[in-house]
């Protein structure tokens, strides 16, 4: 399956994804976005998880995302958000009015040279880029083994897929400069049924077909019975990390 069948996957989903996938800490967004701006557009935005942070902290905020059932959830949530069907490629958007773009859980879907150029198109002369992204804890080795079954080729991660939680994420965009990281560590508790919902929406799942999906279940629920610290557990203890790279367009 290529990755454009697999970013497909999300034009069918929105309730189960509201429900079921973690948000994101205030600290992230506290950096993103350390003073208020004019406007800021999240770019991707799903069901608003990240965009909902961005409310407090810009005059007007924009979510894109080519998927309606998650800007249906979006459009409940945040009503006073301006939600537009769109592409990373195709930003529905004038020239130079947003003074921040933030892409959360979906970099890695873009086309990246069509995109970083409408990224770069839209935003003003001092407007930045952020990239975030929730993803295992490394010193988790139950979470991370279940990560493994869900992203065998591991694009679903920043560039420095090192495996160190401590090491500073790192990614290239075309036509931008990176001038900040930050990584933080963090953690929620999840039941068992939930975090198994969890990974019905993510895209390996979303495309499989009933057989395949039975399949990668159980090796989820294998990993989880023979872990001590998931064996019996009705709650899981879960580690997060979250990354965000922050970029300057190239001069
Ligand atoms: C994993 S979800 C992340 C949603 C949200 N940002 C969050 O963090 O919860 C990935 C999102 O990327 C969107 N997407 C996939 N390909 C895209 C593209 N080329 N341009 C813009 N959005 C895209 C999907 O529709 C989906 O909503």
């Amino acid at each position: 399956m290529t990755d454009a069948e697999l970013a497909a996957t999300f034009l069918t989903i929105g309730e189960e994804y509201e429900r079921f996938r973690p948000g994101f800490p205030a600290e992230i967004a506290a950096a993103v976005a350390p003073s208020r701006v004019s406007s800021a557009l999240d770019l991707a935005a799903g069901t608003g998880k990240f965009t909902e942070q961005l409310v407090s902290r810009a005059d007007r905020v924009i979510a894109v995302d080519p998927s309606e059932p998650m800007l249906a959830e979006l459009r409940r949530k945040l009503p006073d958000v301006t939600a537009l069907i769109g592409t990373a490629e195709a930003i529905p958007l004038a020239d130079a009015g947003c003074d921040l773009v933030t892409v959360a859980q979906a970099y890695h879907w873009f086309d990246p040279e069509p995109a970083s150029r409408e990224i770069r198109r839209v935003l003003t002369a001092a407007g930045r880029l952020a990239l975030i992204w929730n993803g295992p804890d490394p010193r988790c080795t139950w979470d991370s083994d279940t990560y493994l079954i869900a992203h065998p080729h591991q694009d679903d991660e920043p560039a420095d897929a090192d495996h160190d939680a401590d090491a500073l994420p790192r990614r290239d965009v075309p036509g931008f400069t990176q001038v900040d990281s930050i990584r933080l560590s963090w953690s929620e508790r999840i039941t068992r049924a939930d975090y198994l919902n969890r990974w019905m929406t993510v895209s390996t799942f979303l495309a499989a077909d009933e057989q395949q999906r039975r399949e990668l279940v159980r090796r989820v629920e294998a990993v989880l019975d023979a872990h001590p610290d998931t064996r019996g557990r009705h709650t899981l203890h879960l580690p997060q990390v979250t990354d965000a790279l922050i970029y300057e367009p190239t001069v």
